[in-house]
């Protein structure tokens, strides 16, 4: 059994086109207009080939095919980072759609239902419908959003859900039977190995800061260098020393300031303040601690060199996540008798599989991306590296739906 590809590439396309960006890539971030309308799409376009939809609480999107069992979940997330790539979440979407499209009519002892996740990205939150959807969204995260809380009510209200209903997406686990994701691997590691299939090991843990550089405005021209307080220079020397130093003492990790934020933000003002994202991510949450404490040690002796104060944040907070092995076993079955390749490796992105495994088999499946690029437009997998996913997604199901009916879990 194969999944219907020429079907599944022109959904892909259809997809693609929603919030499509000059330079091939796409701009959906959480609740935008081009964002809603690729979830409407989803909806539309399960309603039209027979299948039930759902919409939860948290704005999860569900196309279901339902039996007489608990639920396996299929799915990824349409939202992307601001000008990211027409692949990352999306291609995991339209590949669940259609396993349930490829198994309509099939006797199966398993409830598929291909799920799209509010917010994985974080343009808001930050795996904010999976981490609803399995009891964990904190009050912590919802106060201190890494995308700023006036976004985030923003948000919610564009896309008609309600802060205080978000939970009401919780699932009862016992009607879970696991979770399956087929996500692009952002990275080089099966592309250097010449592998066509990843069977991911586990997910990085991250943390994300928002760390506030006060220093004081001045006039540009007047004020002499050894009279300011240059919040923008704090900034940049953190910045500098923070790479430095994940760089020589921690091996295999990585931080990244993302974005910088001046104010007021003018030619002609001694920046006043400026807001830095910082994140951080690791394998190892001992890791993960020793970067925290080091990193906005950092930040503090940058502010105290340049006479300024420096507030931090705590935007963001995702652990480090074992994938299971049973899951991870029946990607090895499925990729075998579709011959193809396969390896072992983790993911250094973040994904919804982090949240889903807190309550629930989860696994994670991926193919290759072209020089390991990701997060930009130029973000690219082969077409017949993202249908080998899709078929291994399929049989997949089929395996789990074949280990269920055996023995029961
Ligand atoms: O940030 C990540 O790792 C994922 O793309 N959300
Ligand atoms: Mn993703
Ligand atoms: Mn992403």
């Amino acid at each position: 059994m194969r999944v219907d590809e020429a079907s599944l590439r022109e959904d892909f396309d259809a997809l693609a086109a929603i919030g499509a960006t000059p330079a091939g890539g796409v701009d959906r971030p959480s609740f935008g207009d081009a964002h809603l309308a690729a979830r409407r799409w989803f909806l539309e376009r399960a309603k039209a080939a027979g299948l039930e939809t759902r919409v939860d609480a948290a704005g999860n999107h569900s196309a279901v095919l339902p039996a007489n069992g608990p639920t396996l979940l299929l799915g990824s997330h349409l939202d992307s980072v601001p000008d990211g790539g027409r692949y990352d979440g999306a291609l995991g979407v339209v590949a669940a759609l259609h396993v349930l499209l490829a198994l309509q009519g099939h006797d199966l002892p398993l409830t598929l239902e291909a799920i799209d996740f509010t917010d994985e990205e974080g343009t808001l939150v930050g795996l904010l419908g999976s981490e609803a959807l399995t009891g964990v969204l904190s009050d912590e995260v919802l106060r201190n959003p890494r995308g700023g809380r006036d976004a985030l009510l923003a948000g919610l209200e564009r896309a008609g859900l309600h802060e205080e209903q978000l939970r009401d997406a919780r699932r009862d686990p016992t009607t879970l039977a696991g979770y399956v994701e087929l996500h692009i691997e952002q990275g080089p590691g099966l592309e250097h190995a010449g592998t066509q299939i990843g069977i991911v090991t586990g997910i990085v843990g991250a943390r994300s800061f928002t760390l506030d550089f006060r220093g004081d405005a001045r006039h540009a021209g007047t004020t002499p260098m050894n009279a300011r307080r240059d919040a923008g220079l704090a900034a940049a020397v953190f910045a500098a020393a923070a790479n430095a130093l994940v760089v020589r003492d921690f091996p295999g990790c990585v931080a990244t300031v993302g974005d910088m934020r001046f104010h007021p933000g003018a030619f002609n003002i001694v920046p006043g303040s400026v807001r830095v994202s910082l994140e951080f991510r690791s394998l190892e949450r001992a890791q993960l601690d020793a970067l925290e404490t080091v990193l906005l040690a950092e930040a503090k002796a940058a502010a105290k060199q340049h006479a300024l104060g420096v507030d931090v944040t705590p935007v963001g907070h995702w652990e480090p996540t074992a994938l299971d092995a049973g899951v991870r076993d029946a990607i090895e079955t499925a990729a075998e008798g579709l011959g193809l390749t396969a390896l072992e490796l983790p993911s250094g992105a973040g994904h919804d599989a982090q949240a889903l495994a807190g309550i629930t088999p989860s696994g994670m499946i991926f193919v290759p991306s072209v020089g390991g690029i990701s997060h930009n437009p130029s973000e690219h997998t082969e077409w017949e590296d993202c249908v080998n996913g899709a078929n291994t997604l399929l049989h997949t199901a089929l395996e789990l739906c074949r280990v269920y009916a055996v023995r029961g879990t």
